[in-house]
C-alpha cells in the first residue's frame, strides 16, 4: 500500500480561498483586517518568517506592518510598543516574533498582548480558554494539523492519537485540542515526550500519529501500525552536498520508508508549513469580525 499525501499546500489554498471572502465581506462594511508583527533584531529566521505572514497578509487583503526595533532594544521598549498595539484599532492581530533576544523576558511580552489580538493564541488567557474549550484563537500550528485532517477525510473523533512531543506551542495545545468534546476533536489523546519508556511501543498503537519532536526521521517506519495516518511538524535542516544551500529538510519521520505502510502522511515540506501561516490568517480574519461585530461564524 502506498499511503496518500496529505498535501497542505493544496489544503492551505483552500483555505486561504475561503478566506477571501470574508475578507471581502468585512472590507464592503468598511473593515480592514490588520495584523502587525513586531520583530526585534535580524535573527535571519525571523526575518524571513515575518517576511512570508506580511506576503500571506497581502495576498489576502490584510493590512499588515512590521514594526522592527534594534537588537538591544530594552525590555520595557518592547513591553511600551506592544502596549501601543494593543491601544491601535487599525491592528486586530499582534504577532511578537519569537525568539526574542536572550535580554527580553519572553512571557512577560506575550503575556503583555491584549487577549482578543492575540492571534497566535500564546497569553496564558488564551491558554487557559483552549483547555476548557473556549478558545478566542486556537494556535497555528496545531489549528492546522487539525484541519489537515479533517481537510483529508480523517476526523478524529473516537481514533488514538498519539503526539510525540509537548512543546507549548504544538504538543500540548494540540493536546487541548483534540481531547475536546468537539466536533473535530473528540480524540483519545496520549503525548509522549523524552520521558516515555519504549516510544514505539506506543506509537504503534496509534490511529493518527502527530510527529513534533524537532527529530529527523525520528519516527522509522517499524514504530508505525499498518494503516495509520501520520502528520509530520517537524522541520530540520539535515547536510545535502547536491543542494545549493547544502542541506535540505526533513521532517521528524522517515517519510519514504512510512507511505509504504500508513494509510496517509503528510510530507515536509508541503505539509504542516503551509498550513500554520494559513491559519495565522485565519485567526487575523477571525479578530477583526469579532472586533468590529461581524462576526458570522
Ligand atoms: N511546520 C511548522 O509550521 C512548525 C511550527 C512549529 C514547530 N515546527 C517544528 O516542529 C518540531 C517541534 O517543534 P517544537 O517547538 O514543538 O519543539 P520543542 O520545543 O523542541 O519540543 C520538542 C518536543 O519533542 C520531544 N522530543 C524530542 N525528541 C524526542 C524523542 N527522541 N523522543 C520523544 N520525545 C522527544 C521533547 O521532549 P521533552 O519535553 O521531554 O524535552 C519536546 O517535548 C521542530 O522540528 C520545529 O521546527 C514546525
Amino acid at each position: 500500500m502506498t499511503a496518500k499525501i496529505i498535501e497542505g499546500t493544496k489544503i492551505a489554498e483552500e483555505i486561504r480561498e475561503e478566506l477571501k471572502v470574508r475578507v471581502e465581506r468585512l472590507r464592503e462594511k468598511g473593515v480592514i483586517p490588520g495584523l502587525v508583527m513586531l520583530r526585534v533584531g535580524e535573527d535571519p529566521a525571523s526575518v524571513s518568517y515575518v517576511r512570508g505572514k506580511s506576503k500571506a497578509s497581502e495576498e489576502l487583503g490584510i493590512y499588515s506592518e512590521t514594526i522592527v526595533l534594534p537588537e538591544d532594544a530594552k525590555e520595557e521598549e518592547v513591553l511600551a510598543k506592544v502596549e501601543e498595539l494593543n491601544r491601535d484599532p487599525r491592528f486586530h492581530g499582534i504577532l511578537v516574533q519569537l525568539p526574542l533576544p536572550k535580554h527580553i523576558d519572553s512571557d512577560k511580552v506575550l503575556n503583555a498582548i491584549e487577549p482578543r489580538k492575540d492571534v497566535d493564541g500564546f497569553h496564558p488567557v488564551n491558554v487557559g480558554r483552549l483547555l476548557i474549550g473556549e478558545p478566542y484563537f486556537l494556535p497555528c500550528t496545531p489549528h492546522g494539523v487539525q484541519q489537515l485532517l479533517l481537510r483529508s477525510g480523517y476526523d478524529p473523533g473516537g481514533k488514538h492519537v498519539v503526539i510525540c512531543g509537548r512543546s507549548n506551542i504544538v504538543g500540548k495545545p494540540l493536546m487541548a485540542i483534540l481531547m475536546q468534546k468537539k466536533k473535530g476533536a473528540n480524540a483519545t489523546v496520549t503525548v509522549c515526550h523524552t520521558g516515555t519508556r519504549d516510544l514505539a511501543a506506543v506509537t504503534r498503537e496509534a490511529d493518527i500519529l502527530i510527529a513534533a519532536m524537532g527529530s529527523p526521521k525520528a519516527i522509522t517506519a517499524d514504530m508505525v501500525k499498518d494503516g495509520a495516518v501520520v502528520i509530520d511538524v517537524g522541520v530540520n535542516r539535515i547536510p545535502d552536498a547536491t543542494k545549493k544551500s547544502g542541506y535540505r529538510l526533513v521532517g521528524d519521520t522517515d517519510f519514504d520508508a512510512i507511505k509504504e505502510k500508513a494509510e496517509a502522511i503528510s510530507p515536509v515540506p508541503g505539509g504542516v508549513g503551509p498550513m500554520t501561516v494559513t491559519m495565522l490568517m485565519v485567526n487575523t480574519v477571525r479578530a477583526a469580525e469579532e472586533q468590529s461585530g461581524l462576526k458570522t461564524n
